[in-house]
């Protein structure tokens, strides 16, 4: 890990919460030979982290599907134990409720690409 420090305004359970789901989705995603990037950066008053990973990805048509209470895609049943489908909806909740958002998003080529914002902490904003 490098770059500078980005502060965000959040309950940092709730923050490691949302972490937790989407890492271990793309983790389980990418599997045992993938890879699991993670960025993060300010931009506009917001922090922003970007997960990227080299699974299977979600198809346009399940992007925001997949944010909906107990929805699983057939890949992920497939080769594992699984989680119950809550995750992403919970996730996206904590993030909304800090005035943020979580959204699947077009990835850069291959795998599944997902967008966490978060507002930044007020002393640190605008400061640059
Ligand atoms: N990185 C990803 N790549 C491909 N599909 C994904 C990825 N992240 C989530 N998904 C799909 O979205 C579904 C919903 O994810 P979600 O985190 O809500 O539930 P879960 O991981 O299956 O269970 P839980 O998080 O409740 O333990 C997953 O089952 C999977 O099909
Ligand atoms: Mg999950």
């Amino acid at each position: 890990m490098s770059g500078p420090e980005v502060i965000a305004r959040a309950d940092a359970a709730k923050v490691s919460s949302i972490l937790r789901n989407v890492i271990d989705n793309a983790m389980r995603a990418a599997g045992s030979q993938g890879k699991v990037h993670v960025v993060v950066r300010e931009q506009d008053q917001y922090a922003i982290a970007e997960f990227w990973d080299s699974g299977p990805g979600v198809p346009p048509s399940e992007r925001e599907r997949i944010f909906e209470r107990l929805v699983r895609l057939d890949h992920g049943r497939a080769g594992d134990a699984g989680g119950s489908g809550l995750g992403l909806a919970i996730a996206r909740g904590y993030a909304r409720a800090h005035g943020g958002d979580l959204s699947c998003e077009e990835p850069r080529g291959i795998g599944a690409m997902f967008r966490l914002i978060l507002p930044l902490e007020p002393r640190q904003a605008g400061v640059h």
